[in-house]
């Protein structure tokens, strides 16, 4: 009856199987051999049909292959998480993975049984923090090991991007490690780990063309949050030359809209006010389940892609409408985006909308029109600038972010000037600046030298932050005087003030007070308040204010006009 019952009961044991010392999941023919010989000696069907006795049965499967077969049960995991807002997304579904087969979390190191650590791999400077911080690691397993104190042994995964770039690699170069799963293979962790009780390490890196773990609820790991991130896509098609993140996270694919509408609705039930829409380009989202409208992806004049164009079911502009009608006083945000996405659907959307905030994210990457070429970014200097014109006739105070990179394969003196003549040009609320790092497997590392200087990189890059910062100063002293929507995140440790966010991300602080709330009352402010806050003074990064009276979404811009919401203008 078990059997029948529970596929996963059938299928994990003869997955075990497969899995030897070294080996991954995808099997040779030498495995399958072993499988064959294995199957006619392991267990028979009476282990399974004892199994269904066995104390542990009632909710997880028992695995008799397996020699300790507590996999699961109270064992500790810590988590460490570097890179993306993505990475923070999967962490949370991984979470949710392990906490449903009984793993508990811990936040302090000693008391934990398994460090999971999710990985970046976009430049080398954010594997080599990785690199240090798996020394730390795989000192504290050893000491683990000899310690008097008969302690379970530490067990080490890796997951994420730099699991699924370094693969077997990571095993062989950092033999404290005892599992590494890809960004598709979160769903294995259970087995994975159940794997290392034994000694084995376990490798799972496949990627998949239709994992969006759209079924899996993300557990939030802050669960007092007022904001969420949802994943909406995963992957991306656009293949960069300088960009690692196709062959990490593998083909574009998105999540169904119905999912995603239910999340944000539960996230609102839960009191959250605010929530991201994450993918690497969440305005290429198509939901291809739904076959109720053909729209062809139509792009803007002069941006073009390395795939064919998307055909049928729901885009973005549609998911956008969806999502925020959930709930008016919700928030919401979307990264990241590529600039040949922005059709005048999604801007309409985000222009009427009062909860969809006003920043978009416009990665140009470069301001030469040759750079971009040689990136394969497609679009030239004067296409981009035209969305950026577009963007801001149609979307009222819109606000705009970016991300640059200097120091790209070739990049002339003049070219870089380009790049900063952009960013002097375009009032970035918000820049990303990177200098560039050469990845294994790109198109760069195959088809162009990595020939700037690293001190020549150093020496652009701190010269893009110097222009960047100053601007930033410019457009933040601007704002004085004029009346901020503010959501409340919590207070800042070293000076007890209260710090939310604008529409724009920007950080505004202000003293605790008490002041007027929409029923003529008073009461002071916390986590989760939406506050109109007026604007005194102003650094580079945060804004200061004086908090005005309690307030809401709809409410605030009643009073408020669109052109005094306090926020950038693009002057082009
Ligand atoms: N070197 C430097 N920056 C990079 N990015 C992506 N790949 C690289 C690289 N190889 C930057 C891009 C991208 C952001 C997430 O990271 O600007 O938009
Ligand atoms: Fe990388 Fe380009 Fe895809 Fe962004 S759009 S994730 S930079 S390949």
């Amino acid at each position: 009856m078990f059997l029948l019952k529970n596929k996963n009961y059938i299928i994990q044991p003869l997955k075990c199987l497969l899995v030897s010392k070294t080996c991954r999941c995808y099997s040779d023919s030498v495995r399958l051999v072993s499988m064959k010989n294995k199957l006619k000696n392991g267990p028979g069907l009476k282990n399974f049909i004892e199994s269904s006795t066995h104390p542990i049965m009632v909710d997880r499967p028992y695995i008799p292959y397996l020699a300790n077969v507590e996999y699961a049960t109270k064992r500790k995991v810590y988590f460490d998480i570097y890179g993306c807002q993505m990475n923070l997304n999967d962490t949370e579904i991984v979470w949710s993975i392990l906490q449903n087969e009984g793993f508990e979390r811990t936040e302090v190191e000693d008391e934990a049984d398994i460090f999971l650590v999710m990985t970046c791999a976009i430049r080398e400077g954010a594997e080599t923090k990785i690199w240090h911080r798996l020394d730390h690691l795989r000192g504290f397993k050893k000491r683990r090991e000899v310690s008097k104190f008969k302690q379970r042994p530490v067990k080490i995964g890796i997951l994420g991007c730099m699991a699924e770039r370094l693969k077997e690699k990571l095993i062989e170069k950092e033999k404290a490690v005892d599992v590494v799963a890809g960004p598709d293979s979160y769903r294995d962790l259970p087995r994975l780990l159940a794997l290392t009780d034994s000694g084995q390490t376990a490798v799972n890196v496949l990627l998949s063309l239709d994992e969006t773990y759209a079924d899996v609820v993300p557990v939030r790991l802050n669960q007092d949050s007022v904001s969420a991130f949802i994943s909406i896509m995963r992957g991306c098609d656009n293949m960069c030359t300088y960009c690692i993140v196709p062959f990490t996270r593998g083909r574009e694919r998105s999540r169904p809209v119905s999912s995603i509408v239910d999340e944000v609705r539960r996230l609102a039930d839960q009191g959250v006010k605010e929530v991201t829409l994450l993918g690497q380009n969440v305005n290429s989202y198509r939901d291809i389940t739904e076959h109720t409208v053909k729209h062809e992806t139509k792009l803007a004049e002069g941006f073009k892609t390395v795939y064919k164009s998307k055909m049928g079911g729901l885009r973005f502009a549609d998911l956008l409408d969806k999502v925020s009608s959930v709930d008016p006083e919700m928030r919401i945000r979307f990264t990241a985006a590529h600039p040949k996405d922005f059709p005048d659907e999604v801007l309409q959307v985000v222009a009427e909308r009062a909860n969809v905030c006003k920043l978009l994210h416009l990665p140009a990457q470069a301001g030469s029109s040759a750079v971009l070429q040689r990136m394969r970014r497609g679009y030239s200097r004067a296409a981009y600038l035209a969305l950026v014109r577009r963007a801001a006739a149609a979307v009222p105070a819109v606000g705009l972010s970016t991300d640059m990179i200097c120091g790209f394969c070739g990049e002339t003196e003049e070219e870089f000037q380009e790049t900063l003549s952009l960013l002097e040009i375009v009032d970035y609320n918000i820049a990303f600046l990177f200098p560039y790092s050469m990845r294994e497997k790109t198109t760069a590392y195959r088809r162009y030298k990595d020939d700037v200087p690293e001190d020549v990189k150093k020496e652009r890059h701190s010269r893009m932050l110097n222009v960047y910062r100053r601007k930033c100063q410019m457009l933040n002293e601007a704002e004085i005087g004029n009346t901020h929507l503010v959501l409340v995140e919590g207070s800042v440790k070293k000076t007890g003030q209260l710090m939310g966010r604008n529409e724009l991300y920007i950080k505004v602080v202000f003293d605790q007070e008490e002041i007027l709330t929409e029923d003529g009352g008073k009461r002071s402010v916390k986590p989760g308040d939406y506050v109109a806050v007026r604007i005194v003074s102003a650094k580079a990064s945060v804004l200061s204010g004086i908090p005005l009276y309690h307030t809401g979404i709809r409410e605030f811009y009643r009073h408020v006009s669109w052109a005094d919401r306090g926020t950038a203008r693009v002057p082009l």
